[in-house]
């Protein structure tokens, strides 16, 4: 018996010292057969892709090297290890606008992150851990959204990031080509298979980051180099994988192939043994690779090159001004525009033009003949298969809205592919311009800061458009994505509501027709959203509270650059007036020009917009009254009670259990409306 004994703890030394001793490298050419940590969405596939991600929105998958590995060189006194890792991955989603967000190449002291969100956040991060240098997580972030709250370059770009999702250096997504000696861009989510390499010297404590088509051999210089020591990110022992999470689009992230080899260099892929990619709807990439493999000769290719640009050329005049229109939207006739009429506008869609990129596409300003009038036409690009007749119908019936506070749609127009809106030309743009950036930063008629007055009357006019949208039209309408971008000023700084619908674009392509997903944008939506996706118009208060606050405090909901305390705007404004500081939130840019009965009743009104309960929230009829000091606002109290359960990312806030302790019973008198803020937030 203690022969046995021995014998195994002999064995077992042995491997705990060879494992020691060898550094850890393995190269998959696939992943059939191959053991790793799955979660989430990641699962490898019966042809051995291991796929991150596929269309469930908003979920997260990590896939881990499943053996944890040191990085530290034991034999040379734990000084820190020089490592290289290679992959090749696609990424495809349904538009090509935009995309998931993307994959991260992870290194981290831990397989598991809970309390992770999804979307920007990768699932490594959650609004409060992010850029915190506990969490001891390395990343190389393949992201395909532009997230101006992590200072996001673009929305196609590359990035070291430690602890937090602000990336410490970033490039646009391209590769070095040594024939032409310089960058070329590339696109991350075009669905093509690329390749990733990450090398790391732990003397010279240099980062380098190289992206490459597989099509093309490693490039010499590196699209990133940065000199970081990662001593202190490094604890023994980490463990390796990947990251990737998926937002309100169709995407599917895979990787094909991975190597990594600590103290040495990766073992290169075989890329011909490399699993194929499924053919995904947006055509024939796998068919021009293998046309590529096959090494057909480049004669054929420029022929057929040739007579595609000959046909083109043919095909150009007609197709110039070729629109898309199918029977059912005859009836719509007066709400379409001609393609040709934009175009014209337009000035042929000239990039002088350009009045802004949003979310879902480009903004041109256009002025329409024959009487000059002055419109703006966004194009947004949009998969023809996806829910477009609902779309145009709901279009069309929100071009019946009028209302002085909302931006008028003035039509449509559809193309292959793309979908063009045609409004009301606002001459002061979008209100976040006014209220976020810097004095000295901002451009042209934006250098003016609104006071308080105009500001006070932007936020009456907003509350009674979503007053009329919720209750006086003939049908109740939920914006679902109200926030300072989506204000418009006219030439009189009138504030007017637009964007309608675009959320709902996207929203009608997941298969099943009666679930919604979740859309808006992160910092303003409404906890519940997260459990529920019954889009009831409560979900616009808490926009609409949000929003409050931005224009009081002057600056985004989530400020990533602030302190924690900071952080999550509704927390901030809910802490100050614990300590009875209130009005120390108040936008600096004012001031102290405004008046203190306004500025207190919109920050009140703005976390009672907030609450995490929906129905303690008011109506926008209320909201109205309070903000016309018809009503007085009621005596809302701070509560002590519990936390409840994890609002929906970005939103933080709203939860009204993180309010200071009970300010005493001396100020007693309570209104009904305090009590069920008092028993709400639990
Ligand atoms: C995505 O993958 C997960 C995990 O394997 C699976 O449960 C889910 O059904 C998949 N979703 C779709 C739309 O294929
Ligand atoms: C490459 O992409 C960057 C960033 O999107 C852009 O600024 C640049 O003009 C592009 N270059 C070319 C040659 O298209
Ligand atoms: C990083 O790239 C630079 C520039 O090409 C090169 O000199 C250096 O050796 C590289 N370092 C690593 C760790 O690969």
């Amino acid at each position: 018996m203690f022969f046995k004994y021995l014998l195994f703890f002999l064995i077992l030394s042995r491997i705990v010292a060879s494992s020691q001793q060898e550094d850890v490298g393995f190269t998959y050419n696939g992943f059939r057969g191959v053991n790793m940590s799955l979660d989430g969405l990641a699962q490898i596939t019966q042809n051995g892709l291991l796929m991150l991600a596929n269309t469930t929105k908003r979920e997260v998958g990590h896939a881990f090297y499943p053996q944890p590995v040191s990085f530290l060189n034991k034999s040379s006194g734990n000084v820190l290890s020089s490592f290289s890792t290679t992959f090749v991955f696609a990424m495809f989603s349904e538009l090509a606008i935009a995309g998931g967000p993307g994959i991260v190449l992870v290194i981290s002291s831990s397989k598991k992150f809970p309390g992770a969100f999804p979307s920007s956040y990768f699932g490594l991060f959650n609004t409060t851990n992010t850029g915190k240098s506990s969490n001891h997580v390395i990343g190389v972030e393949l992201d395909t959204t532009q997230n101006k709250e992590f200072n996001d370059i673009n929305d196609n770009h590359v990035g070291i990031n430690i602890n937090g999702l602000i990336s410490l250096k970033s490039a646009p997504a391209s590769y070095f080509s040594d024939e032409e000696n310089q960058f070329v861009n590339l696109s991350l989510r075009s669905g093509n298979p690329m390749q990733l390499w990450v090398e790391y010297d732990g003397t010279e404590k240099q980062f380098n980051v190289t992206l490459a088509p597989i099509s093309i051999p490693k490039p010499k210089i590196p699209l990133l180099s940065l000199i970081i020591d990662l001593s202190q990110t490094i604890m023994d022992p980490m463990f390796v994988g990947f990251s990737s999470s998926t937002s309100a689009l169709d995407v599917y992230h895979f990787v094909l192939g991975w190597s990594f080899k600590m103290n040495g260099k990766a073992k290169e892929l075989s890329l011909s043994q490399l699993p194929k990619l499924p053919r995904m709807g947006m055509g024939s990439k796998t068919k021009s690779r293998t046309l590529v493999d096959i090494g057909f000769p480049v004669i054929c290719v420029s022929l057929v090159l040739l007579s595609i640009f000959i046909i083109q050329f043919i095909v150009r005049r007609k197709k110039k001004f070729a629109e898309v229109i199918e029977d059912w939207e005859l009836e719509y006739g007066p709400q379409r525009f001609k393609y040709k009429d934009l175009y014209i506008a337009t000035k042929g869609f000239n990039e002088k033009q350009l009045l802004g990129i949003g979310g879902f596409g480009k903004v041109y300003k256009g002025i329409l003949l024959p009487n000059s009038k002055e419109i703006a036409v966004k194009r947004v690009s949009h998969d023809s298969r996806q829910g477009v007749r609902e779309f145009i119908a709901e279009i069309v019936s929100i071009g019946k809205l009028h209302h002085r506070n909302i931006v008028t749609l003035l039509g449509y127009c559809r193309r292959k592919g793309e979908l063009f809106l045609v409004y009301d030309f606002m001459a002061n743009g979008s209100l976040d311009k006014f209220i976020f950036e810097n004095q000295s930063s901002s451009r042209m008629n934006n250098n003016k800061t609104l006071s308080w007055n105009q500001r006070f009357h932007i936020v009456k006019g907003v509350a009674s458009a979503l007053l009329y949208l919720h209750q006086e039209w003939e049908q109740v309408v939920v914006h679902r994505d109200v926030k300072s971008s989506n204000v418009m000023l006219d030439e009189e700084l009138n504030g007017k509501l637009g964007d309608f619908g675009l959320a709902r674009l996207y929203d009608h392509g997941g298969g099943d027709p009666k679930s919604t997903h979740v859309v808006g944008t992160f910092g303003y939506l409404a906890p519940e959203l997260s459990t529920t996706r019954k889009v009831n118009p409560s979900i616009d208060v808490f926009a609409f509270g949000v929003f409050l606050l931005e224009v009081a405090c002057g600056r985004r909901p989530i400020e990533p650059q602030a302190s924690e305390e900071c952080l999550v705007l509704v927390d901030w404004v809910i802490s100050s007036w614990c300590k009875g500081l209130i009005l120390e939130t108040v936008d600096p840019k004012l001031e102290m020009n405004y008046e203190v009965e306004e500025m207190e009743l919109v920050l009140k009104l703005g976390l009672f917009c907030t609450h995490s309960i929906p129905t303690a929230r008011p109506s926008m009829q209320q909201v109205v009254r309070y903000l016309e000091g018809e009503v007085p606002l009621p005596e809302l109290l701070p509560s002590l009670s519990q936390s409840h359960s994890m609002p929906l990312e970005g939103t933080g806030g709203g939860d009204f259990s993180i309010w200071c302790p009970y300010l005493g019973s001396s100020t007693s008198p309570s209104s009904s409306i305090a009590d069920s803020l008092l028993s709400g937030g639990r």
